[in-house]
């Protein structure tokens, strides 16, 4: 997580963004990106080259490394600082705020804008970056740009997903996006895994949630990574967040998964509220959602 990024953020001159930028286009190419090529794509001279790298590494935006050559590459604070910097210049972000979240995957802050939003950094190539590597076939020399990559190719599709599903279903309304950040409205309530329901409220909430989900189909998605850490709930009604791994009713999984996530949900209410929700056909029910053809969790128990 980036230390008091806002401080950093304030504090950076529009040379350490060439920098910053230079590196970020050297970083294509390879993952250490020399000393002169970043002279060469930051368009700076040689001594400011080196006063950036200074002032960037102290602050944690950039690493370097001695290989046969001294490279140097972006750390996520430093490719979060140039996310931030474009949003800023959009007039979508005006400050930067408090943390509101840290997922499996992510770091989410509040910023100020023309109401308090939420902006969601993306993680996952950093979280997961052994993995990633050993599962693709990139060459050798390809195999860095994993991390950044798979960071914002998840924004991109959370973003289409909030895009394609809103308002119809009830997610943070997406307001911008770029690199590998998403803004987007402030979840009302709170996670459903936090939340203490009253008896009479447990049917009555599974229920509004399953209609999400069936409304998501409508569509065209499926969740795909349903769990009460992934639901709010609060006066207004429910709220699903979390969709970069959202995919599409046309893809040959989709029933499949759509299964997975009644059966994560129903499970969990199963667990937590004993005798509330009853013996749920799962399989049933997510035909029926499929079919858009659900009235209560009840009428399959
Ligand atoms: N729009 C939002 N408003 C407020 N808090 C949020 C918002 N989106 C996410 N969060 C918080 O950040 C956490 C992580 O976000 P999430 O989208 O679930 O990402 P991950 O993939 O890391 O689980 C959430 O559990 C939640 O507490
Ligand atoms: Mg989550």
């Amino acid at each position: 997580m980036v230390r008091n990024v806002a401080s950093v953020f304030r504090d950076l001159d529009p040379e350490d963004f060439y920098l910053l930028s230079g590196l970020e286009h050297g970083m294509r190419f390879s993952e250490w990106v020399a000393r002169e090529k970043i002279t060469e794509f930051a368009r700076l001279d040689g001594d400011e080259v080196d006063y950036r790298l200074d002032r960037c590494e102290d602050r944690g935006l950039i690493e370097r490394k001695t290989i046969q050559y001294q490279g140097f590459r972006l750390t996520f604070e430093g490719y979060d600082a140039l996310a931030l910097r474009t949003f800023t210049e959009r007039d979508t972000v005006e400050g930067f705020g408090a943390p509101l979240g840290v997922g499996k995957e992510s770091d989410v802050y509040e910023v100020r804008s023309y109401k308090p939003l939420a902006l969601k950094f993306h993680r996952e190539g950093y979280t997961n970056f052994r993995e990633v590597q050993k599962e693709r076939e990139y060459t050798a020399d390809n195999e860095h740009i994993s991390w950044f990559y798979t960071a914002r190719k998840a924004a991109e599709r959370e973003y289409e997903a909030l895009e394609t599903v809103y308002p119809e279903v009830r997610v943070p309304r997406p307001i911008d996006h770029n690199r590998h950040a998403v803004v987007m409205e402030k979840l009302p309530g709170v996670e459903l895994g936090k939340a203490r329901l009253e008896d009479a409220q447990v049917v009555g909430v599974l229920d509004l949630i399953l209609e999400e989900m069936a409304a998501a189909y409508r569509t065209g998605y499926v969740h795909a990574d349903m769990s009460e850490y992934n639901v709010a709930v609060g006066s207004e009604g429910v709220t699903m967040f979390d969709w970069p791994q959202a995919v599409s009713t046309d893809h040959e999984n989709a029933p499949e998964l759509l299964e997975r996530d009644v059966e994560n949900l129903v499970g969990y209410f199963e667990r937590k509220y004993p005798g509330q929700v009853g013996d749920v056909d799962v399989l049933a029910l997510s035909r029926a959602l499929r079919e858009d053809d659900f009235e209560t969790v009840r009428s399959f128990g």
